[in-house]
């Protein structure tokens, strides 16, 4: 109601502003933390950096990101201006939770600076149980504590990627919805109360609680392996009106639901921390839970034959930020994949640093 009230202009500036000031948040968290690390380093608190660590990237590679971030935005906005999502959704940031655990992260810091010095990949507390967790799993992503077992983990996580993008997440995770509204029209005659979508590998909920905000009375479901992460998700979700979603703790490799059972599924952000058979597998379980007829909607990074101008800052960040399976997956054929799975239709498109693969099963006797 507030909406219609707000000239579109004002509400425009208002939403460039807000990504202005995220992403100068961003820039500014990682210019002072490394010189935070390089100072401590001098002093023998922790250990010293490789050279390379926090090296500038190029003018001309900044100012090519520079140009995707501003395109992303464009888009996202005239998404929003078409009606596919409430304009509220721009403005959508946990910013209680970024105030309360922002020093939280900071404080971290040191650790996850000597992990990724020593090259330590499955640092535990002695509390966290990884028993019956799939060993590819049970590592320090992003030299992260606790990987992602952790409620401590679980409470950083949305800060950590919105600095590590700039304030371009949700931004990136928002793409989804447009193919996920389309992909719905085939079940038009269904009820909303009666459309179920599940989001694979749900984190922390962020993808789901924008989903609940362009399509309030739909069922929503998530499936997550990390009990800490889904935990986050509850207390976040439940702070929405309309009915909570379902989140379940499971493989995305062997889902727990049954067969045909869901309108549409989403999966953002994951498929660059599995081995490439574990994808297939996860592709191959979408395809098994998702009706006839319904869309499949990934996000994920970009990958070398999309951005091949984007190699450097690839290889990087596959070094730099423990991502074992980063550099496999940048060459990987999801195209390929999904199609063995036995899904057609399959489109992909980029923005920023994500690509989008949209695909659908066949509906029957096709
Ligand atoms: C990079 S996070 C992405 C989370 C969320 N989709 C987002 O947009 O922020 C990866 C998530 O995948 C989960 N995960 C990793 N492997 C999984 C698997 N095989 N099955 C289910 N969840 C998995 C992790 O626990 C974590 O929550």
């Amino acid at each position: 109601m507030v909406e219609t009230l707000i000239p579109d202009a004002f509400t425009k500036l208002a939403y460039q502003t807000l990504q202005q000031g995220k992403a100068a948040f961003g820039l500014a968290h990682k210019n002072l933390s490394t010189r935070a690390l390089k100072a401590a380093a001098a002093t023998g608190l922790i250990t010293a950096p490789s050279e390379s660590y926090g090296s500038d990237i190029s003018v001309e590679m900044l100012q090519l990101i520079r140009g995707r971030y501003e395109q992303l935005l464009q888009v996202d906005w005239e998404d929003a201006e078409k009606g596919i999502y409430p304009r509220s959704l721009l403005f959508d940031d946990a910013w209680d939770d970024f105030a309360k655990y922002y020093p939280a992260l900071c404080l971290d810091l040191p650790q996850i600076w000597n992990r990724a010095q020593q090259k330590v990949s499955r640092d535990f507390s002695p509390e966290i149980d990884t028993a019956g967790l799939p060993n590819y799993y049970t590592q320090n992503f992003h030299h992260q504590t606790d990987g992602y077992l952790s409620d401590r983990s679980a409470q950083i996580y949305d800060l950590q990627v919105e600095i590590l993008f700039n304030g371009a997440a949700d931004a990136m995770r928002r793409r989804i919805l447009a193919p996920l509204k389309a992909g719905l029209e085939v079940f038009k005659d269904e009820i909303p109360q009666n459309t179920r979508i599940l989001d694979i590998a749900c984190g922390t909920g962020r993808t789901l609680r924008m989903i609940r905000g362009m399509l309030p009375k739909v069922k929503l479901h998530g499936v997550d392996l990390s009990n800490a992460y889904l935990r986050k998700a509850s207390q976040l979700l439940s702070q929405l009106p309309g009915e909570l979603p379902q989140l379940t703790q499971g493989p995305g490799e062997a889902l727990p639901y049954l067969d045909n059972h869901f309108h549409a599924i989403t999966c953002v952000f994951l498929f660059h921390e599995l081995p490439a058979p574990i994808r297939q597998q996860i592709m191959n379980e979408a395809f098994r839970v998702v009706k006839p007829g319904g869309t499949f909607v990934i996000c994920d990074s970009v990958q070398l034959s999309d951005s091949p101008d984007l190699g450097m800052v690839m290889d990087g960040f596959s070094d730099t930020f423990h991502e074992p399976f980063y550099r496999n997956y940048t060459q990987d054929n999801l195209i390929d994949r999904l199609q063995t799975a036995g899904f057609v239709e399959v489109t992909e498109s980029v923005h920023f640093m994500s690509k989008y693969l949209v695909a659908k099963k066949p509906l029957y006797g096709q």
